[in-house]
């Protein structure tokens, strides 16, 4: 049977404005109350300034801010959020900060139109306008219908996923990602690269994530490090927020794989920032899906669409993970969980139950290949080994 044969969808939305000034973009529609969900780093570098000011010169003045935001939000943080919006009814929600705010947001939007539904009519329930504005270039969650909330009982991450959570609109203005400290551009960076990658070779990939991810990938390999290096080249800044919100696109059409779900694992256990967590595990797992053929195939499509070829006496995937661990070592990022200071054994104590967790993640089920517990416990030693 031709793939053809099968029909599919890919869904474009939300409709995206980006560029230095496109802040401006949140009075396009008229708002009465407005609500902000953000976190306090937010505050203290004064983007939620530049966002208010912008409102307030429009007339808006009912803004509620709940800036209560921690990084990888728990359940708890988006009940209070929850509470916060219910009380307050605004008629757009703006998610103003990295993926843990975007995420906070939408878990809100979810939660509380599941909750309506128990009371109301669908055709009586109104969703705010919601609006996303990322201030890191990693998560693309502007972009996609997923939401990572942490269960800190199961010490889980746990991935909604609803189109009720996709973005109105999501605003890409370099200035708001201007702030963001070398380390934290290096991590979200990375999380992009891997989003690009994983999606590329998802066992859920088309032609239209396929061309999202190849061109995110080039666009991580030119700005990164420029990015990194000087944080205030606002062209690099804007070609990384284009990269994130690209990869994003593409692997909300296209999913994921085991990268994700032993990053969900390790970053919820040691509390890595998720694109640490992503870019220490990335070689292992490149090495581990190339001995599927298919896998590899794409790995040497994917470097000829960004315009390389394998160096020579290498194949494509090693010169793929030459490369990325050549990005690694230039952002100064540890090469292996032991490097990262992670106990030895702590570690083993804990590795059983991390690939566990990892085996029962969502994102496994889009790896282009079923890995055995075998395969994880091994991908996972030379992830803590580096070897
Ligand atoms: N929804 C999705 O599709 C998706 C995809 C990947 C990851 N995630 C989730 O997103 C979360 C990670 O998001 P993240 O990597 O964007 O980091 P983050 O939102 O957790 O932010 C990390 C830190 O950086 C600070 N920060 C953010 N922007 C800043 C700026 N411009 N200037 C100064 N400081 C700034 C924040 O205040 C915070 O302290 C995790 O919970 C992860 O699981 C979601
Ligand atoms: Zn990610």
């Amino acid at each position: 049977m031709s793939k053809m044969d099968t029909i599919r969808h890919f869904q474009v939305k939300p409709v995206i404005y980006y560029g230095v000034g496109a802040i401006n973009a949140i009075t396009e529609h008229e708002f009465k109350k407005v609500c902000i969900v953000t976190d306090e780093g937010m505050v203290k570098f004064g983007l939620l300034k530049m966002i208010t000011d912008v409102l307030e010169e429009k007339g808006v003045n009912k803004i509620h801010v709940f800036s209560d935001v921690e990084p990888d939000p728990s359940t708890d943080i988006v009940e209070r959020g929850l509470v916060s919006i219910l009380h307050d009814k605004p008629d757009a929600l703006i998610a103003l900060g990295g993926g843990s705010a975007i995420d906070t947001a939408k878990a809100i939007i979810y939660y509380c139109n599941n909750l309506m539904h128990m009371f109301v009519d669908d055709k009586f329930i109104t969703k705010p306008y919601f609006i996303a504005l990322p201030t890191t270039a990693g998560t693309g969650s502007e972009v996609t219908e997923y939401a990572v909330i942490t269960d800190k009982a199961s010490q889980r991450k746990l991935a909604l996923v609803s189109d009720l959570m996709m973005p109105d609109a999501a605003i890409l203005d370099p200035k708001l990602i201007e702030s963001l400290p070398p380390k934290a551009t290096a991590a979200t960076g990375m999380d992009v690269l891997t989003h690009a990658i994983e999606s590329y070779i998802s066992l859920n990939n088309n032609p239209f994530s396929r061309s999202y991810a190849s061109k995110a990938t080039e666009l991580v390999f030119k700005s990164l490090k420029e990015s990194y290096v000087n944080g205030h080249n606002l062209d690099a800044k804007a070609s990384m927020q284009i990269a994130s919100c690209m990869a994003g696109i593409a692997f909300n059409s296209a999913g994921l794989g085991i990268n994700h779900s032993f990053a969900h694992a390790i970053g919820a256990k040691w509390h890595l920032p998720h694109g640490l967590a992503n870019q220490v595990v990335l070689p292992y797992v490149i090495a581990y899906n190339s001995t599927d053929e298919r896998a590899a195939y794409l790995y040497a499509r994917l470097l000829h669409s960004i315009g390389l070829a394998p160096e020579i006496g290498k194949t494509a995937t090693e010169t793929l993970i030459r490369m990325i661990v050549q990005l690694s070592t230039d952002m100064d990022m540890a090469l292996c969980l032991k490097d990262l200071g992670i106990d030895e054994g702590e570690y083993l104590e804990s590795k059983e139950s991390l690939v566990e967790k990892a085996m029962i993640d969502t994102c496994t089920a889009t790896n282009p290949i079923k890995p055995t517990r075998e395969d994880m416990l091994r991908i996972l030693d030379s992830i803590y080994y580096g070897k």
